[in-house]
């Protein structure tokens, strides 16, 4: 029989996996769960990481974790243990799929209007790198990596996600107009794979109109692909169009290890109660099992699943208040009561020979290194971050006196906005510039020369930071200023 770790979590995880467990036993689903130590009283024991070694040995043999929620303990300085997994086993697409439930009433199940959409979500890079400076007492940064073959594998898996589902349009959020290069580097990738499968309708949408269109016309969307933060928020935000975050389940897919779990997180205020909705991890658990190619368990599970939420049965968060609500043991045994049954609304149908969907998608090669030219890429120039509260022109003063023998100043910016050459007195300031230098005549310079630079200015400035200016051929592989 199939092993599957199983992590309870923290808060209603013990109770919510509890009921999902007693359900996938009842309808004597043909897998071995093995509990694994994580989450918040592991951090409490000392592991770092929030898990065992003996969890991790686990959980990297057995390939499937089904976890519940976990708590990331406040002010100790240690990263969130579910961000931690994902990342660990680079389980780089993270699909969450939200769909009218009949009986979960909300403004387009009444309004008769049906959702069904699928984000997938890159689930490594982006702000959750976590790649964070405190580069003054005032001025924190924060580093967003976007990458070619992370960027490549999260896409590619989308559509052939969207392929085997049968969707019929395929949709890039992203807000590659203000961030050209890293929103921009995730756009081009989408449009490359898109070539590849013509039969489905692609586009792309800017977050923000995306947001707008998801909550007028949701039924125009189908599967929409997004960088990590974004797909985090605009995830969210579907799960309140189909009835709030109880429905809303999650699949973090990788190569080797995939992880079950629901979008929710550990609701203290409820827990130790009883009365938490088991819904959305027992979504994520048919996600599981239609994985592993469990087809029947999953579709006779989700039938009952629908025929108990469309009679009206419910447990405190949603539903018809005048139903008294069940406590989330008696919500459990209403489904098994429930097997063999089918709702009226879109029973599920079960496929024989329906296949999984795919489980990843592994890149053959790293393109990164294949993309690039190497012999066409020249160091032109340098953003130095310095730490200052002068004004910008005695900064612009004390570089010139330096530098100018060696490096062009070009422009100075303050939070990515120029304020020398020229600049507003309106723009207000912090105590961290940027100092952006290019080459002599626009040639190419050496990091020999950058660090000459670096010493000269370092008589004058605290140097917070560096950036190399690169330009790939005639490409500048660098922003501009914002008025420059
Ligand atoms: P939360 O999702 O735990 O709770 C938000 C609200 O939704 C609360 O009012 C809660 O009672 C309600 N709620 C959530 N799940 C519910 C359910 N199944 N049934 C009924 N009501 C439910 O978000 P919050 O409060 O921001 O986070 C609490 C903790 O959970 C934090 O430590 C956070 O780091 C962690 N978290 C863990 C996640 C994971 O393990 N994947 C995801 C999100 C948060």
């Amino acid at each position: 029989m199939t092993k599957v770790a199983v992590a309870n979590g923290d808060g209603i995880g013990p109770e919510i996996m509890g009921a999902v467990l007693s359900i996938f036993k009842a309808a004597k689903v043909p897998l071995e769960f093995e509990f694994v130590d994580m989450g918040k009283w592991v951090f409490d024991k000392g592991y770092s990481n929030g898990m065992t070694p003996e969890a991790q040995q686990t959980i990297e043999s057995l390939g499937i974790l089904f976890k519940g929620p976990m708590e990331t303990p406040k002010g100790k300085g240690v990263k969130s243990v579910n961000v931690t997994a994902r990342k660990t086993w680079n389980t780089y697409a993270n699909k969450r799929t939200f769909q009218t439930l009949h009986g979960v009433d909300t403004v387009f199940s009444k309004a008769g209007i049906p959702i069904d959409i699928t984000i997938v979500r890159e689930n490594i890079e982006d702000t959750y790198g976590g790649i964070e400076h405190m580069l003054t007492h005032d001025v924190a940064l924060s580093r967003r990596f976007i990458t070619r073959p992370g960027s490549l594998q999260v896409i590619k898996y989308a559509f052939e996600m969207a392929k085997k589902k049968g969707a019929k349009r395929i949709t890039c959020g992203h807000k590659a107009n203000i961030m050209k290069l890293t929103d921009g580097l995730f756009l081009d990738v989408f449009y490359e794979v898109a070539k590849e499968y013509p039969s489905l309708k692609s586009d792309d949408v800017i977050v923000d109109d995306l947001c707008m269109k998801l909550v007028s016309r949701p039924d125009l969307f189908d599967v929409v692909v997004l960088t990590n933060l974004q797909g985090d928020i605009v995830s969210d935000l579907c799960a309140g169009l189909v009835g709030g975050l109880g429905f809303a389940p999650s699949a973090n897919i990788g190569d080797h290890i995939s992880i079950f779990e629901a979008v929710h997180g550990t609701a203290p205020d409820i827990a130790g109660k009883n009365i938490a909705n088991p819904t959305a991890l027992l979504l994520s658990g048919f996600g599981m099992l239609r994985h592993l190619g469990l087809m029947e368990a999953a579709t006779i599970i989700e039938n009952a699943l629908l025929y108990t939420l469309e009679s009206g049965v419910h447990t405190g968060d949603f539903g018809d208040k005048t139903i008294p609500s069940l406590s989330t043991t008696e919500f459990a045994d209403a489904i098994i009561g429930n097997f063999g049954k089918e709702p009226d609304n879109n029973p599920k149908p079960f496929i024989a020979d329906q296949e999984p969907t795919p489980t990843s998608f592994k890149l053959e090669k790293n393109p990164m290194l294949e993309s690039m030219e190497l012999s066409r890429v020249s160091i032109v120039g340098v953003d130095m971050f310095v730490e200052s509260n002068l004004q910008p022109t005695i900064i612009a003063e004390k570089c010139l006196n330096h530098t100018a023998d060696i490096f062009k100043l070009v422009t100075i910016s303050n939070r990515g906005t120029q304020v020398w050459p020229k600049g507003s007195s309106f723009t207000n300031l912090v105590n961290q510039y940027c100092c952006r230098f290019e080459s002599l005549g626009g040639e190419a310079v050496t990091q020999v020369d950058i660090m000459e630079l670096y010493k000269r200015l370092s008589h004058d400035f605290k140097i917070c930071s560096t950036e190399l200016l690169n330009r790939w051929g005639d490409r500048k592989a660098y922003s501009l200023a914002q008025g420059q």
